[in-house]
């Protein structure tokens, strides 16, 4: 298959003094965005074995959707040492007053982490008050979009909590054009639950390490993609999860989330 580069970021790594190298991998030539503008961004601080960061969408008020590689290694109910948190609702990550501890999750049973294949997960949290800054996306089933759409993704990329002055703690956005196949192709095989967008040119706008897991929206909540990987040789070619291919998928688990949940609670009662 083909080397990428799994777009989570280790927070230990980027702790390590002198990497600044790392810190060029965030949003390029995106802009600082206002949250009212992608109100359905989440930032995820994943504690599992390691730290790192990722990016979400907000289904409902209780069902998060993530790449499955920012959440594989977590088994949020079986091990307290395994923390997800979201941070909903401000664009500057250090005036966020909404966080919420993921309750559950659901990783895709046939999640590949060699290949990428299936990278869709969903996380459930306690609720989340929806308002113009934390607002649903909306999934589709069918393709009822352009086979090319021009679309945007937005995410807080790097993000170091030693160095709280230091990296992108706004949010920042950019836009992607969605790739036919055959221009996806120079990535290598990219099967049916995958497409690429962005540009082949390697100086233009991209995607962020640490925005793995963000949405792919087109005109501004309909999420297309969810932001999965990206080869060495293309940096600002990005490789999504196809949201409509997997809408299946992700209904019936939020729907199986939703119900076990409830039915979690009725049982203490
Ligand atoms: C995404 O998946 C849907 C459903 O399978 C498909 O119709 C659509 O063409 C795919 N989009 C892209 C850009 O590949």
């Amino acid at each position: 298959m083909f080397e990428h580069e799994k777009l989570v970021f280790l927070l230990v790594i980027v702790r390590l003094r002198g990497i600044n190298c790392a810190m060029e991998e965030r949003v390029i030539a995106g802009v600082e965005t206002r949250i009212e503008e992608y109100p359905h961004s989440v930032f995820l601080l994943v504690k599992c074995n390691a730290v790192w960061m990722c990016g979400a969408s907000i289904l409902n008020q209780e069902i998060l959707l993530t790449a499955g590689h920012c959440v594989t290694s977590c088994q949020v109910d079986t091990d307290e040492t395994h923390i997800i948190t979201g941070y909903v609702g401000h664009e500057d990550l250090r005036k966020v007053t909404i966080t919420r501890t993921a309750k559950d999750l659901v990783v895709h049973e046939n999640y590949n982490d060699y290949s990428l294949e299936n990278d869709v997960a969903i996380v459930m949290t306690e609720s989340i008050p929806l308002s113009d800054k934390s607002k649903r996306v909306i999934l589709h089933c069918d393709w009822s979009f352009p086979n090319t759409p021009i679309a945007y993704v937005a995410g807080w990329g790097i993000y170091d909590e030693s160095t709280p002055n230091k990296g992108s703690k706004i949010l920042m956005s950019v836009k992607q054009s969605v790739k036919t196949p055959e221009i996806c192709e120079v990535i290598g095989y990219l099967t049916p639950g995958m497409f690429c967008a962005g540009s082949t040119r390697a100086e233009d706008p991209r995607a962020a390490r640490g925005d793995s897991g963000s949405a792919l929206v087109y005109r501004e909540f309909h999420q297309i993609g969810i932001v999965s990987f990206k080869v060495k040789s293309y940096p600002a070619l990005m490789v999504y999860t196809n949201v409509t291919y997997y809408y299946q998928w992700i209904q019936t688990k939020s729907d199986q989330l939703y119900c076990k949940s409830t039915e979690t609670t009725s049982n203490q009662q």
